[in-house]
This record gives structure tokens, sequence and C-alpha cells, in this order.
């Protein structure tokens, strides 16, 4: 128990007030603990368990947050039993008028998003893409921005955030985009200067070269998405429209979040689709995502067109 304790307040430490992973057992790096993750999106913290663990683990982390300071301690703490079908919200307690179940509004480098904390899949904001958001803030100056798979636009606000001149955000999930466009407004962000296409990539090529070309693309697919976006076969048709999408020296971030798939795998696929593209870095993930094999975390790799 006491490296999760240890791991939460490293964590917790360095968070002020901002969202954050404070125990990512997920990535394997503690035996044991591989099924225990802990998200902090204050106010609320939780307690997410990917099989059965037993009770004495939960009150043993309930009586660790309950004796922390003030400062640093949660004001909702929830466990989150993700193998159960009923009954997966257990409330250990509850001092605010949050409801963690419904739309929270939290932050992230200084930027502010609204996610729902304790929905299964697409909670609103990827906690380990943190570094590819904060790497798109700091390079997004005056640039014209294509954000493929947008998803709630957490890419876009970032680069607006940056002083981008325009982003075009695109994404078959209405829903997303919406979700997307608040979290716009609750930034106060000029939104004449962000575009949302609600559509299918595969259908919308021309759609997005008008509205080119872009210095900066963001490529963020999901690795298996049935009928929709496939990594293994689909990630090249992508690659293969960027020569055309971008002026010289543009700039792309390609992530990939699939075990099964590495950086090689991402590098191999650019130099036979698009070689005018070259392979600059990896954007480390963050420290609380540490994994015991990097190859099987999130990658973000950095592109430079060589024209
Ligand atoms: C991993 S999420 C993207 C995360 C996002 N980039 C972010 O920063 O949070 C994958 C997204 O891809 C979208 N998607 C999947 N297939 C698509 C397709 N063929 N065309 C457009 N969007 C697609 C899904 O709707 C989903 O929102």
């Amino acid at each position: 128990m006491q490296v999760i304790f240890d791991s939460i307040s490293t964590q917790l430490a360095s968070t002020s007030g901002e969202v954050r992973r404070l125990f990512h057992g997920r990535g394997r790096c503690f035996p044991g603990y591989e099924q225990l993750v802990i998200d902090l999106l204050p106010p609320v913290a939780i307690i997410r368990l990917f099989t059965e663990h037993p009770p004495e683990l939960i009150e043993q982390l309930n009586q660790y947050f309950q004796q922390l300071d003030n400062e640093l301690k949660p004001e909702v703490l929830v466990v989150q039993h993700r193998y159960r079908r009923e009954s997966c919200i257990e409330v250990l307690w509850n001092n605010s008028d949050v409801d963690p179940e419904q739309l929270l509004q939290v932050q992230e480098l200084g930027l502010k998003y609204h996610v729902r904390p304790l929905k299964n899949q697409n909670s609103g904001l990827f906690l380990d893409m943190r570094e590819g958001r904060r790497w798109i803030k700091e390079h997004s100056k005056d640039k014209s921005v294509l954000n493929l798979f947008a998803y709630t636009c957490g890419f876009s606000v970032a680069a607006i955030a940056g002083g981008a001149e325009r982003v075009v955000n695109l994404d078959m999930s209405r829903g997303a985009l919406n979700t997307g466009r608040e979290n716009h407004r609750l930034n106060q962000h000029p939104m004449e200067r962000v575009k949302f296409l609600s559509h299918d990539l595969f259908r919308s090529w021309g759609k997005l070269k008008r509205e080119g070309p872009y210095d900066l693309v963001v490529i963020d697919p999901p690795s298996f998405q049935r009928g929709s976006f496939v990594a293994t076969s689909d990630y090249r048709k992508v690659l293969r429209r960027l020569p055309d999408l971008t002026k010289d020296q543009a700039e792309v971030l390609l992530c990939l979040n699939s075990p099964q798939l590495d950086s090689d795998f991402l590098i191999g696929l650019v130099e036979e689709n698009c070689p005018e593209f070259v392979f600059i870095e990896r954007i480390a993930n963050p420290e609380d995502f540490l994994d015991q094999d990097a190859e099987q975390a999130l990658k973000v790799l950095l592109f430079r067109k060589a024209l």
C-alpha cells in the first residue's frame, strides 16, 4: 500500500488544483496493482477498480485520503467498480454540492474543460495527453491548425490559448464537438477562429483542403473503432493526404494509443506514405502516466515537412 500512498502524495503535491492521475497501476510499475488507477478531477477523487479488490484496500485508501491536510483533501471520494454491470459507483464521502455523476468543470494547464468523471469511456478529457496539449499550446502562435479526430477539442482549446490564428476541428461525433464548442466558450475564446466539422474524415478531404493549407496538423485517432477507423489499415490513408493539406515546413503531431503498435509502426508508415515528413521527436508522456514499457503506452510523435 505504501507505494500507492507515495504516488498519491507526490502527485497531489504538484497538482495545484488541476486534473491529475494520482496512481497509475495500469502502467505496470507497481506489481499487484495493475487493475487500480486513481484520478483527481478536482474536487473529486476517483478510485477506479478494473477487477474486484479486497474491501480493506478501499478502506485503507479512504483513511489515507481522510487524514490529508485540508488543502490537499478532495471534497468528494468515489470508488468506481469498472468490472461490475450494476452498482458500480460507491460514494465514500461528498462534502460538496458537486454531483460526481454529472458534468464537471476542471482545469488543466490553466485551461478549463467539461468532463464526466464517472463515464467509463469518453469522459471528455484524455488525461495522458497533457504533454501533447502543452506542446500544441507552446507551438501554435499565429498558425493555421487542423485537428483531426478532435473529440471534445482539447488540442483546439490548447492551440487557441497558444495564439493560433485559426483551428479546424473534424470529428464524426457531433456531440463531442458540441462539448468542444462549450470548452472553447468556457475559456472565452474568440469563436470566429474555430471551426467544427462533424463529418466522417474519409468523406471530407475536399472540404479540409478548401480550408487549408495548414501549418500544424494533429492526428489523434482511435486505435480501433469498428466501421470508423482501424489504425493498422486506415492510418496510412490519412498520411497519404498530408502533403496536399500542409504548407512547407508544416509540423504534424501523430498520436497512437495501442499497446500492440509501437513508434516504429508510425515512423514506417510516414516513410512509406508521406516521405517528405521527417521524424523530429517523441513528446514524452506525463510523469503521472509512467509505464513499464513506454512503447505500449500512448505515443505522440512530431514530424516536420522537409520542403
Ligand atoms: C481518441 S478520440 C480522439 C481524442 C482527441 N483527439 C482528444 O484530443 O481528446 C477518437 C475520436 O475519433 C473520432 N472518429 C473515429 N473515426 C472517425 C472518422 N472516420 N472520421 C471522423 N472522426 C472519427 C471519434 O468520434 C472520437 O471522437
